[in-house]
This record gives structure tokens, sequence and C-alpha cells, in this order.
């Protein structure tokens, strides 16, 4: 008398389970409805994740990184105010393409070593001048559009490269 039935208990501790499960689900709900809430003009928002990640992954990771590389040389080489930088061997000119692949995927924070020479070193004597350097960013803005990179996305990409500007262009060429 005054006991439960073990029936009774186990209908008690079916309805706890029943009850924890729904707790969980309705966490699930409201995690996955934060991941996919809308601001006022009705665009998802950004998730802290992908706010917080690298622009590594937020580019799209290596992959999308040697396709925009590649859509600029490739811009560049159909470009006759280029030709004078095509007088290179495939190798030679691969070796630079690769390098910076390397060196776009390491300064945005991808598992890559950059192991080429300092910008300084690799570009003295090439005369690059204000109007080669701003063409090329304009192809390097391009090409990062042509792969679906996002604004933000491209715009830290190209301030990367202006980290380089004054190593790169030789202000005494023109
Ligand atoms: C007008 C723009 C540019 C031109 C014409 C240009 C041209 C060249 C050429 C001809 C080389 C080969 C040098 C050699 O083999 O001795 C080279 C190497 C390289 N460039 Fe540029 N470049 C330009 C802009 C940039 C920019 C914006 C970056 C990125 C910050 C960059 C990164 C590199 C890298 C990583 C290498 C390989 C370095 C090495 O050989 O160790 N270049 N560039």
């Amino acid at each position: 008398m005054g006991q439960p039935s073990r029936g009774s208990r186990t209908r008690r501790g079916t309805f706890c389970q029943f009850l924890k499960r729904l707790n969980r689900s309705r966490l699930y709900i409201e995690v996955v409805a934060s991941e996919l809430s809308l601001d006022e003009s009705n665009q998802p928002m950004m998730t802290p994740t992908a706010t917080n990640s690298s622009l590594y992954q937020r580019l799209g990771g290596y992959d999308v990184i040697a396709a925009f590389v590649d859509d600029t040389y490739q811009m560049l080489r159909n470009d006759p105010r280029f030709s004078r930088f095509a007088a290179r061997s495939v190798d030679s000119q691969q070796r630079a393409r690769q390098l910076l692949v390397d060196q776009i995927c390491h300064l945005a924070g991808g598992p890559c070593f950059y192991t080429g020479r300092d910008m300084k070193t690799s570009h003295t004597g090439l005369h690059i001048t204000e109007t080669e350097w701003n063409i090329s960013l304009e192809y390097t803005r391009q090409a990062l559009k042509n792969h679906g990179v996002g604004q933000r996305e491209a715009e830290e990409v190209i301030a990367i490269f202006e980290q380089y500007r004054a190593d790169i262009v030789d202000s005494s060429a023109s």
C-alpha cells in the first residue's frame, strides 16, 4: 500500500524521458532558428561561426584561392600591357603562381606555408609601375568576383596585397 506499482513507475519514467526529449528538441529548434534568423532587410544574418571564421574559410578554402589566382594570371597574360613579363619559362611562371597561392593561403589563415622570397627581393628590378599595379588589382577584383567571393572578403584580399605596394611598385618607374 502507498508504494507506486511497477507499472506507474515505468509510466512516470517514460513521461520523464518524453519531457527530456521535448526539451532537447526545443533547444535544437531554438539553435537552428537563431542560425537562420533574418535581419531587417530579410537577409539571413551571419551566424557567429561565419563571422568569426578565418578569411581562408570565408573565401571557400584553397581551391577558390587557386582559382582566382589562375584567373588573374590569365587576364594578365591576355593583356599586351603586361607582355614584358611573359618571357619566362613555364616552370618559372608556375613557380611564381604556386608561391602566390601559398602566400595568400598563409596570410588568410589557411594551413599553408609561404616558402618564397620577400616581396622587395622578388620584384626589385622588374620596374613595376603604379599603373601596372592598379591594373593588376583590378584584375584581381574581377577574378574574385568571377569565383563568387563576397565584397567583404574581396576587400580583405586586396588589403593583403596593399601591404606590399611599396615593396613591389618602383616609384621611379613609369
Ligand atoms: C603589377 C603587379 C605584379 C607584377 C607585374 C608581378 C610580377 C612578378 C614576377 C615577374 C615575378 C617573378 C619574379 C622572379 O621569378 O624572379 C613575381 C613573383 C612573385 N610575385 Fe609578383 N607581381 C605583381 C604583383 C604581385 C602581388 C600584388 C603579389 C602579392 C602580394 C605578388 C606576389 C608574388 C610572389 C609570391 C612571387 C614569387 C616570389 C619568389 O619568386 O620567391 N606579386 N611577380
